[in-house]
């Protein structure tokens, strides 16, 4: 595993979970709408970075069949703990999402919380390229990012940069600027983007017949 990113097991160990600025006590907004207005269909989801499982539960809830990964243990021992206390099963698993342990095409929905911000620059493309191979043609990515408008930092994306990062792979099916305060009482502002895997072999096809024309 990255050492770079064992840092996150010490802080779910040293901080009690109220501290945790992305830690709500309840599911995102944004997902909560999207799910609520039919726009996902239920079937499996990835929830990675799944942290300590709130929106990972919430969608077990609402019948999906979810897999939750976290580079820390701690993060999943809650997040088990919590899919016990509220009587959902949930496959929660330590695991790096840089080795996404998954079949090509396992999922009809990918949800990204607080993740893809977190990826260095160095692993974007095998962070994104892992995200794709193991969606449905068709299936549906959720991220939720920082924006710039939070101040200058490399992870702190324009609207530009998301475009560049994941229209390759994706149809952006829509991004929105959102704002909200989090668990530690600040504002933050993220972009919330709704893509759907593009497939890719019909893309190729078309280009090529139109070159044999
Ligand atoms: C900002 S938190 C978001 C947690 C959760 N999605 C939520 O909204 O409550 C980022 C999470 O990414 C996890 N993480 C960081 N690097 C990781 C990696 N390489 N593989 C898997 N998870 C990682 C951290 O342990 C942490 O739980």
């Amino acid at each position: 595993m990255g050492s770079e990113y064992e840092k996150w097991d010490k802080i779910y160990r040293t901080y009690p979970l109220e501290e945790l600025g992305w830690e709500l006590g309840k599911p995102r907004e944004s997902l909560v709408e999207l799910v609520e207005s039919g726009k996902i269909k239920k079937g499996k989801v990835l929830d990675t970075c799944c942290g300590a499982g709130t929106n990972g539960i919430f969608l077990a809830k609402k019948g999906f069949q979810v897999v939750g990964i976290d580079i820390s243990s701690k993060a999943v021992e809650y997040a088990k703990k919590k899919a016990e206390q509220e009587k959902v099963k949930i496959k929660f698993m330590i695991r790096n999402f840089l080795e996404l342990p998954f079949n090509d095409e396992e999922f009809d929905f990918v949800l990204d919380m607080g993740c893809f911000h977190h990826v260095l620059i160095r692993d974007r493309s095998t962070y994104i390229k892992g995200v794709n191979r193991i969606l449905k043609t068709g299936g549906k990515y959720l991220l939720i990012c920082f924006s710039y408008k939070n101040g200058s930092a490399w992870n702190h994306f324009t609207k530009e940069q998301i475009v560049q990062f994941f229209s390759k792979h994706f149809k952006i099916l829509s991004i929105k600027h959102i704002e909200s305060i989090e668990g530690d009482g600040v504002l933050r502002y993220f972009y919330n983007v709704l893509m759907e895997k593009k497939n890719i072999k019909r893309f190729l096809f078309s280009k090529l017949s139109k070159v044999s024309d």
